[in-house]
């Protein structure tokens, strides 16, 4: 368009003269134009099929497929054709009498470790169970899922390991939101239930604007970017994770400022120890295991943990939310907040502790201490 009105002043200014030589000059701008379009054509193009490739996510390498990664861990299979990886230990489930599903955090699986003691599991008689949750290790991608999914997830499988009408739950961090999600849609199959450094949404309804800005302000900026993109345009996560130009989740670069002290002693023991199952955790690709449970995580939710009623009403049972008073990645203004119009939720704020508090030994007994005792 540009290109017009210039090839109309030069031709009328020599028309007369040099007929001939302006017909030349007239094609070879007519050819220059052209070939000018052609190539803003191609570039457009070009960065279309590029912004594309960026957008999209590589897809997953599922286990067990050709070219996967091979199935090592026993699985279920799910209503919906998906496999879940799962995990027992403690004592068995026939002699339990208590039986725990442990729902793990982001970057993290089946295979995570607590400092359980053998005296409490054989004291207590203790049964758990973890899996990978969608996506992650050896279970199967989930592309629909949601909040509302991983609890669904959670009920088959405790019913294909027939671990009866009832069985408690812990989640840790990320795997908090599982848990917020069985309080909504399977209240009934609970016994007991421990968030534990609870994953917060700065976009749930029930919070006061301004709680949740601060709260999310008090984050790294990378992070608030990261948790913004998660929530308002996640088409465009798979770009934001894996774009070099703006820094992204801090956790993913290593980046030691969002542990506190005592977190930072509980990294340097738990990096001399054994890492066992660790290279399973993102082996069918990041965007199914890591990226989703962001997206799942930051998507709309289709209610509040407000909306949630007491589901031991007879104190049958307990839910307990843990949160370190120095946690530097879960603010603990907005689990007050829960607690506040929650009030049946018993709240541990542990004053000297941080987002691991749960590879502390004693303060990992205490979560399990407390929650076994109605
Ligand atoms: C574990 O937590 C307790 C209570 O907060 C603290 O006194 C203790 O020093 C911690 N232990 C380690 C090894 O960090």
């Amino acid at each position: 368009m540009a290109e017009g009105p210039r090839i109309k002043k030069i031709s009328a200014a020599s028309a007369r003269a040099h007929t001939r030589r302006s017909n030349n000059n007239r094609a070879s701008f007519k050819v220059s134009s052209k070939m000018i379009a052609q190539v803003a054509v191609g570039l457009v193009a070009s960065f279309l099929v590029w912004a594309y490739l960026s957008i999209k996510p590589a897809p997953p390498k599922v286990c067990g497929s050709p070219g996967g990664p091979p199935v090592t861990s026993p699985r279920i299979k799910l209503r919906d054709g998906r496999y879940l990886a799962y995990k027992e230990s403690g004592v068995s489930k026939e002699e339990a009498k208590y039986k725990i599903i442990l729902v793990h955090g982001f970057d993290s699986s089946k295979d995570l470790s607590l400092p359980i003691s053998q005296d409490l599991i054989k004291e207590r008689q203790i049964y758990f169970l973890s899996f990978d949750r969608a996506g992650y290790g050896e279970s199967d991608p989930h592309p629909a899922r949601s909040v509302k999914s991983e609890a669904y997830d959670i009920q088959e499988l405790a019913d294909q390991l027939h671990i009866g009408p009832k069985f408690h739950i812990v989640g840790i961090s990320m795997g908090a939101y599982p848990i917020w999600s069985c309080l909504r849609y399977i209240p009934h199959r609970l016994s007991g239930v421990a968030l534990v450094v609870p994953f917060v949404h700065y976009w749930w309804r029930c919070l006061p604007a301004e709680l949740s800005q601060q709260s999310l302000k008090k984050l790294l900026v990378q992070d608030q970017r990261t948790f913004q993109v998660a929530h308002y345009t996640p088409w465009l996560f798979n770009w934001w994770m894996t774009q070099k130009w703006f820094r992204s989740l801090s956790i993913m670069e290593g980046n030691m400022d969002i542990f506190c002290s005592q977190d930072l002693e509980i990294v340097k023991q738990l990096s001399s120890g054994p890492n066992i199952g660790q290279e399973k955790i993102r082996q069918q690709g990041l965007y199914e295991s890591l990226f989703r449970d962001i997206l799942a995580g930051y998507a709309k939710w289709e209610f509040d943990p407000t909306d949630i009623v007491d589901p031991f009403p007879n104190k049958d049972g307990s839910v307990h939310i843990w949160q370190g008073y120095e946690d530097r990645i879960i603010p603990l203004e907005i689990n007050r907040f829960i607690l506040k119009k929650l009030p049946w939720i018993r709240y541990h704020e542990v004053p000297d502790a941080g987002h691991l508090l749960i590879f502390n030994a004693s303060l990992c007994e205490a979560v399990f201490r407390e929650l076994l005792n109605p």
